[in-house]
């Protein structure tokens, strides 16, 4: 039987300079093929919300959907470290529904480590979870659920004093106790920066070469997403035009009646 990777794995990966892979998943099949793929960490990201539910930004996801996603992804792994995104208002009201929301996460949904998007002013509630035994992934930078506050999705820590801040974000989320964090949407130099100055993993996105290792939303490496592809993401295939062509075949069998063909048929 396969070994899940654990918090143990992924520190020891920094400290043996051996780059993470992390990839977000939603559900069962993806999940499975990139676990069977070696990925190191798997993420069912509040992106779920822009992914696949189609909403504008991550704001609307709710609780229930992160479980239900958790749930079908957590099925789907034998060796890969499952993370889930804390949604937006499942932890800043209090610290009480925090540690209640991210237990649930682990609980019904799987997962080994909850993500919370933020720094030092999230670093209470980092401890509060840490303290409960329950990892987190810090994640900081472009945070996507502060899409009103940041005026759009915009690359952070431009300017001096803003840079300033997310190395002390950078330091607060280690020292609240979180075990890796994500750095999005920043200049590389900076991501080079936090990485050097922390002992947890760093994991870039948009955030350059030099971070500990590097996340991507699956959907957008796969060219599953044909809305937007910023930057900072590499298209790996074309999956959107293989969809597209099987479902056209389908469509003009049906219309030609040429499907279902005996060997479809029961006698
Ligand atoms: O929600 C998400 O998918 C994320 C990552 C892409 C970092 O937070």
């Amino acid at each position: 039987m396969q070994k899940r990777k654990t918090v143990l794995d992924i520190q020891r990966m920094k400290a043996e300079g051996e780059k993470i892979a992390m990839l977000t998943a939603y559900d069962y099949p993806f999940a499975r093929l990139m676990d069977l793929e070696g990925v190191d960490m798997v993420l069912v990201g509040d992106s779920v919300g822009v992914a696949v539910a189609g909403y504008e930004h991550t704001l609307p996801v709710t609780m229930e959907e992160m479980i239900y996603h958790c749930r079908a992804v957590a099925r789907g792994l034998g060796q890969g470290f499952l993370v889930a995104d804390m949604p937006f208002l499942s932890y800043q009201v209090d610290l009480r529904e925090a540690r209640l929301n991210a237990g649930r996460l682990i609980k019904e949904g799987g997962a080994q480590a909850v993500k919370i998007e933020g720094g030092e002013h999230v670093a209470d509630i980092v401890r509060a979870i840490v303290n409960m035994d329950i990892p987190v992934v810090g994640h900081i930078g472009l945070t996507p659920q502060s899409i009103h506050r940041m005026g759009g999705y915009r690359v952070q820590g431009k300017q001096d004093q803003q840079a300033r801040q997310l190395l002390n974000d950078a330091r607060a989320v280690q020292q609240a106790g979180a075990f890796a964090v994500v750095l999005e949407g920043i200049p590389a130099a900076l991501a080079a920066q936090i990485t050097a100055t922390l002992d947890i993993p760093t994991i870039g996105i948009g955030a350059g070469a030099a971070c500990d290792g590097q996340v991507l939303v699956i959907h957008d490496i796969l060219g599953l997403c044909e809305k937007y592809s910023p930057r900072f993401v590499k298209r790996y295939a074309d999956a959107a035009t293989l969809i597209r062509q099987g479902v056209r075949s389908y469509i003009d069998e049906v219309k030609q009646g040429v499907f279902p063909g005996p060997e479809h048929s029961f006698s």
